[in-house]
């Protein structure tokens, strides 16, 4: 069947094929925090399992977000395949230092995109792209702020660092 072109693409290929990777990474960054929401949730850490939840729906929105903008674009934005996550964890803490090593690598991918949509001179998608610049920003110093949290704590019972962690 032939693709049915509905109107001029406004956004640059290389920049949508990249638009199309972050779209992945985001749901794989939501599928990721459900499972982490799971985990909390089974050790009723309320807190941090209001957190995970959270987190899994804005990531989802993020890659939907992105998703309708390839659209909107007169692009062709792909639903992707999500990869295996993991669902196990040593403790709370390796959750957060899981969630701030996803955060900067979503960050590095976002610069990579938006670096791509400036030398391109596609003005459409560096403008898109920057409110998920700010977007990371105040998403790596909330994690970042959890786990000066966890260093205050020092070995304080599982519950009760929850309990004093940032309430959603
Ligand atoms: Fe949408 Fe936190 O990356």
């Amino acid at each position: 069947m032939k693709t049915a072109i509905r109107k001029q693409m406004s956004i640059h290929p290389k920049v949508m094929d990249m638009l199309n990777n972050q779209i992945a990474l985001e749901m794989h960054a939501s599928a990721s925090y459900l499972a982490m929401a799971s985990w909390c949730d089974q050790r009723e850490l309320l807190n941090s399992k209001a957190f995970f939840y959270k987190q899994a729906e804005e990531e989802r929105e993020h890659g939907m977000k992105i998703f309708n903008f390839v659209n909107d674009a007169g692009g062709a934005a792909i639903s992707p395949s999500i990869p295996l996550v993991n669902n196990d964890f040593e403790s709370l803490r390796e959750v957060y230092e899981k969630t701030l090593d996803q955060e900067i690598h979503v960050t590095h991918s976002i610069h990579k995109c938006f670096s791509l949509a400036r030398s391109l001179n596609d003005f459409a998608s560096e403008v898109f792209l920057q409110w998920f610049v700010s977007e990371q920003v105040e998403e790596e110093d909330v994690v970042r702020g959890i786990l000066d949290t966890f260093d205050l704590m020092g070995d304080m019972p599982l519950k009760m660092i929850d309990e004093r962690l940032p309430k959603e």
